[in-house]
């Protein structure tokens, strides 16, 4: 068959198969890492349920799980745990580098070019090799969460602060945020929330870290263009975006008024629907509960009632499309009484959600194919080239 042919050939095949947008119910990958009950609003890790890893579990022993397939020995976690101590600290270079991004730039950006700035310091691509990928998964775990912390108070005009190794994972991480050593429920419960974000199966970007790795590029170029995907306000970028929308509404009797008005105006709602599930998202009743052990013990956020207000009108109205809150209606107003600026809840989420990230980079490595799929070309052919003197003006960008 001629080339040309062959071309033809395959284009019919993509149109016979169909275009599904967003790729909506099309398995591009076998897993064993996650999975979702969208009817029953169940979740498990590796087998596990999310509710029992949020309660037993700590954010690091959920790591392990996720990327190497069972839990730890109480040596191999201990060994885990000191492996990401020892790397927390981030060179002095990437603190000069984050010192020259615009303080004015959104923190999920500045992640996004520190995350992959790491593929210039540990440039050594040996993904076949086990010690390069335990090293790559140690170092990501360990520094994510101090360049986040980090550009929080270059932004501020301030020098970052060390990570202390008399913290773990999780208190270092608000320590290292706020300049204060954290209470211990509120640390116990930001690693909890950590868990809870910790994977999500073929989500945009773990979908778009699957594609990275097939590349066999290097995981810091996976990480970076995950985190990438996340930021968008469809994605990692509504919890943010939720809070906005509870501060605008105001109070709870609004929230009827703001319901409606979103609807007829075909607004989405931010922090509700999920292309998975079609009840409440497990996450969000967790999170929700953890929100109201922080407000028992350090005062209620007057915008939860707003955001009970919402959930209670949307029920009635949304709730027979099957659109319920998701994992971020909940999680800003448990960060924000954790003292979390708005604009980082998106870059918290990153810290946690690349332990999924690189547990499907494992996987893809593990039965790589490079990710190419088809289209169906719907522009113009055999067009005849003009002369520039004989066109006319083009007629938008
Ligand atoms: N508010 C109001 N209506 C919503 C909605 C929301 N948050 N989410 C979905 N819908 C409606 C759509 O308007 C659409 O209605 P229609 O069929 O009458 O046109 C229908 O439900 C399907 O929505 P669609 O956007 O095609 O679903 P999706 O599976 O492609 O998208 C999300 C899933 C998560 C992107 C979508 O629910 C959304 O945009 N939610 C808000 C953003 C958010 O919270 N993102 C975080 C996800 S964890």
């Amino acid at each position: 068959m001629i080339g040309n042919d062959r071309k033809i050939e395959k284009n019919l095949d993509s149109s016979m198969i169909g275009l599904r947008p967003g790729l909506e119910g099309v398995p591009v990958a076998q897993s064993s890492i996650c999975d979702i009950d969208g009817l029953q609003g169940k979740l498990t890790y590796r087998g596990y349920p999310i509710s029992e890893l949020a309660l037993q579990s700590s954010f690091l022993e959920t790591t392990y799980l996720l990327i190497w397939g069972d839990l730890p020995s109480p040596s191999q976690l201990r060994d885990f745990e000191k492996e990401v101590q020892m790397h927390r600290r981030i060179s002095f270079r990437v603190r000069d580098m984050m010192k020259c991004f615009p303080a004015s730039g959104h923190p999920m950006d500045a992640l996004q070019s520190s995350a992959a700035s790491l593929g210039l310091f540990y440039s050594r691509r040996a993904i076949d090799d086990p010690k390069y990928v335990y090293d790559a998964v140690v170092r990501l775990i360990a520094k994510i969460p101090t360049m986040v912390a980090a550009f929080q108070l270059i932004r501020k005009g301030q020098d970052p602060i060390q990570p202390r190794d008399d913290l773990a994972y999780s208190a270092n991480f608000l320590y290292m945020l706020t300049e204060r050593e954290p209470d211990p429920l509120a640390a116990r419960i930001f690693d909890r929330c950590l868990i809870l974000h910790a994977e999500h199966s073929l989500n945009a970007s773990t979908f778009s870290a699957r594609v990275t790795a097939s590349t066999l590029t290097d995981p810091y170029a996976v990480v970076a263009s995950a985190v990438g995907t996340l930021a968008g306000p469809l994605h990692g970028g509504a919890n943010e975006d939720v809070i906005k929308m509870l501060e605008k509404i105001g109070k709870p009797e609004h929230a009827i008024t703001y319901l409606n008005d979103a609807i007829s105006n075909k607004r989405k709602v931010m922090g509700f629907g999920h292309r998975e599930y079609r009840v409440k998202d497990p996450r969000a009743s967790i999170l929700q509960d953890l929100a109201e052990e922080l407000f028992a013990r350090f005062g209620k956020d007057e915008m939860y009632d707003v955001a009970k207000a919402l959930e209670k009108a949307a029920e009635h109205k949304l709730g027979s499309k099957g659109i319920y809150p998701n994992v971020d209606f909940y999680s800003g107003l448990v960060y924000r009484k954790l003292g979390i600026p708005r604009d980082l809840y998106t870059p918290v989420f990153a810290i946690s959600r690349v332990a999924g990230w690189l547990a499907h980079w494992r996987e893809q490595l593990g039965a790589n194919r490079i990710f190419r799929p088809s289209q169906i070309y719907t522009g113009i052919q055999n067009r005849q080239w003009i002369p520039a003197e004989e066109r006319s003006s083009a007629k938008s960008f």
